[in-house]
Formats: structure tokens, sequence, C-alpha cells
């Protein structure tokens, strides 16, 4: 199946290698003339594990190409619509410019019969609006809204083999060739017998506002329970891990620390409250305001906490802060409490050196006036507290007597509740967590 793929960041590079290796023949879109030029040599233009090899295979068995010229479409039979839905500035709703200009662009290219496949993260009500767009710009050609539920760091396993498909259909006639079009597109994984569930526009989108909804609840549930677990001299990691064998709970999404950053969830529940308040059904979501207050106030305990391990002022202090990047596994500093914590301790007089794997070209840009060194050890020299806020496997495996002999101050806080407390006290440091005694 010839298949385009518009807007090539972290979805849809991912996607277009994905439908590659699936057998497809990909024409990757995107604005950005450097990043088309990047992924036609092959070069991902973000850390995602397993995306480089895609690009390759894909470009050397030439199924795979990128370019900036949209007219390049026009042989497609599907159209995948993956441009970002950032924040608004100075709001919580999602910025939808660039999804309407993806399908404006799109919409005189489309052949009769083709599909246009919306994956972008939108405000319910989007789909059937640009539906109606498609009555007289792209006539004889169809709308489907397939949300994406794929994690960064593993990408490319969940675009792959997918735990569901959902389908967003009309209910018009050419609904039903449309679909059979898209279920060619994810054979392979149907074959394999992946759900498919088949709903109308809004039920799609609200799926994926309501996925992202709950997994930030779940997050800021279990840090709730982390601030009365340290007023009250409990353990939140045993709470979880008790709780958490309840089927009905589940111990995934329950990990009590700095909270949920990123490019998703922070924004995906703002934008999901100012939808819900322009239907006039903001009382449902007010839940989501604690969550958001409760995810934010981590990142301030953590500056707090930190201030009291220095004897009560940060002015001078050497903070070294273990992670930039939103989660493990990532480059994407987008809403990253890591760095976000760290910038509030400079600000606050600390001198912060930032240390990650993949995430220190980002951090820098967002936040220039940090230090960062890319050797962990050595942004540990004297260090009056070292800060572990992105729980990388690198960061973990770190060896507490050998750093212990090049810190200032041998006191570590575990902003992911991840290292073995044992591990590092045995070596006499002074070991701190979130949510436990
Ligand atoms: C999230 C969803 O998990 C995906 O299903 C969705 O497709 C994606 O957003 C999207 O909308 O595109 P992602 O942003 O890659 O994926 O990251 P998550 O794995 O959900 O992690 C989000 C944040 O929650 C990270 O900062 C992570 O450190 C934090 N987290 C996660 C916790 O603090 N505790 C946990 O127990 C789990």
């Amino acid at each position: 199946m010839k298949i385009s793929v518009i807007g090539c960041g972290y979805l849809g590079a991912v996607h277009a290698a994905s439908m590659a290796k699936l057998g497809h023949e990909v024409i990757g879109i995107d604005t950005d003339t450097a990043r088309v030029a990047a992924l036609n040599n092959g070069q991902a233009p973000f850390f995602e594990p397993g995306l480089p090899e895609l690009l390759h295979e894909g470009l050397s068995s030439k199924k795979l190409s990128f370019s900036s010229t949209i007219s390049d479409v026009q042989t497609a039979e599907v159209h995948f619509v993956c441009v970002g839905t950032p924040q608004k500035p100075g709001e919580y709703a999602a910025d939808v410019q660039y999804v309407d200009a993806a399908f404006t662009a799109l919409f005189p290219y489309m052949q009769a019969g083709s599909v246009a496949v919306g994956k972008s993260t939108v405000p319910v009500g989007t789909a059937s609006r640009i539906a109606q767009l498609m009555v007289t710009q792209a006539p004889n050609s169809h709308l489907i809204w397939n949300p994406e539920f794929l994690r960064e760091g593993h990408a490319v396993s969940d675009t792959l083999t997918p735990d569901r498909l959902v389908y967003g259909l009309s209910d018009e006639l050419s609904a039903v060739p449309a679909a059979a079009k898209l279920d060619e597109v994810y054979a392979a994984a149907l074959s394999a017998g992946t759900p498919r569930l088949q709903v109308n526009y809004a039920t799609a989108e609200l799926v994926k506002s309501a996925a992202n909804s709950f997994l930030a609840t779940k997050i800021s549930f279990i840090n709730a329970m982390a601030e009365v677990c340290e007023a009250s001299g409990a353990d939140v990691t045993a709470l979880a891990d008790a709780i958490g064998m309840d089927d009905r709970i589940g111990r995934k999404f329950l990990n009590a620390g700095i909270g949920f950053g990123g490019g998703c969830l922070p924004k995906d529940i703002r934008a999901f409250m100012a939808r819900a308040g322009e239907l006039g059904a903001d009382q449902a979501l007010t839940f989501l305001r604690e969550v958001d207050a409760i995810n934010m106030r981590r990142r301030s305990k953590v500056v707090e906490r930190t201030r009291e391990l220095c004897g009560g002022s940060l002015i001078g202090k050497r903070i070294t802060v273990l992670g930039a990047t939103f989660k493990p596994n990532s480059d994407d500093v987008r809403d990253s409490p890591a760095l976000s914590i760290a910038a509030q301790l400079q600000l606050q007089g600390a001198t912060v050196t930032v240390t990650d794997p993949q995430g220190l070209a980002n951090a820098r840009v967002r936040f220039p006036e940090l230090k960062y060194e890319q050797d962990a050890m050595m942004a540990c020299r004297n260090a009056d507290a070292v800060l572990l806020l992105t729980e990388w496997p690198e960061f973990i495996a770190l060896d507490p007597l050998a750093i212990g002999e090049i810190v200032a101050s041998k006191t570590i806080l575990d902003g992911r509740n991840a290292l073995e407390p044992k591990k590092w006290t045995q070596h006499n440091w002074d070991y701190y967590a979130l949510g436990r005694s």
C-alpha cells in the first residue's frame, strides 16, 4: 500500500519507518527541510531505541523516503496526519493550527477513494470539523480518526504491535471501504489478534484524552499518597506494591516520585479541561485541576527538600542532577520535571550540574544557564547533594563507593524511588526518597 505520513516528529517519524517495516511504500512529509534531509540520510532526528535501524532498513529497501513537498503524497492511498498539538501559550487549550494546516495542504492531493487518517491528539470535535471541510475540499475521500497510544522510548514496538486499534468513523457508507483500507495497512497487527474498535469520531478523540487523563490521574493519586506517607511515616513504595496486587488497581503507573512531564500528559489534561469547558462540561473534569496541582507540587517539594538537606539554604551549594529528560530512553526534555527542578534550584542560588545520557543537547537549548556534564561521575565531583531525577539504568547502576570518594557530601535524594537504599547507606550515604521515611 502506498502511504504518506505528514509530520515527522516523535510520532510521525516512527510511524513512517514502522509502516515501511510492514512492507508499505511510505513517503514522510515535514516542512522542516533540515529534518527531511537528516531522515533521508538515515539520521533519526531524536533518540528513540530501534528507530535508526528501521530508518536504515526502509531507506535501503527504497520503501521509505522523506520530502518537504506536499504534492509528493498524491499517489498515496492512505495519508496519516501526525503533527503536534502543543499547548497554546498562556492558555490551557491545544493549538490545532498544525493539524488544520496539514489537512488543508493535503486535500488538493487526495485521490478519489483515498483515506486521510488523523493520529494527532486533538480536542473532541476536531475530526467532525475536518470531515466537513473535506466534503468540498477533498470530495470522494474519507476521514478516519485513529488515535495513537505509543510511549516514547517504546515507540517502535508500540507502533508495530499495538495493544488496540481505534477507528473513529463517520456514519456514511464510504466509511466501510475506508476502514477496509486501514485494515490493509494494519493487516499484520490485525492478523496477530489485535483488537480493533470501531466508534464515532468523538469517541475516538475522547479515547485518547481519557487514556492520558487516566494515566496522569493514576500518577498523581500515588503522589498524593506519597504526601500522606511523608506526613505519617508510611512507605509509598510498599503501599503501591500492596494496592497494585489488586488486579482492579494494577501496579503499573503507580511509581511515586517527581511526577509526570513530557510533551503529552501535562498538555493533554489541560487541553481536555479547556475543551470540556467549551462544551459546558467543565465540572466533569475539575478533578484534573487537582491532578495537575499535585503533579506540579512534587517539583516544589523536591526543591524544598534539597534546601533542607543543604542545611537551610541553597546559596552557593553545588547540586548534581542525574537526569534531564522527562523519562529514561528518550532525549525529550519537554516539560521535564527533572529540568524544571534543576532550573528552580539554580534560581534559588545553587550551582547546578545536570548530566543525562541522551538529553543534554535539548536541555542546553531549553535552559542555557545550567551547567551540563556528559559524564555522570564528573558531574558528581564536589557535589553537596546528588539528586536522581530521571531513572536511567546507568544512574541506577552507579557505584556509591566510587562516587562517595569524589562528592563533597554523601547526600542523595532519590526523586524516582528507583535506587536500592541499602546499596547507598552501606557506603555511608545519607539516602532520602519521596514518600518513604
Ligand atoms: C504518554 C502515554 O503513556 C502514551 O500512551 C501516549 O500515546 C503518549 O503519552 C502520547 O499522548 O503521545 P509518554 O508521554 O511517552 O506517553 O510517557 P509516559 O510513559 O506516559 O510517562 C509520562 C510521565 O509520567 C513521565 O515523566 C514518567 O516519568 C511519569 N511516570 C510514569 C511517573 O511519574 N510514574 C509512573 O508510575 C509512570
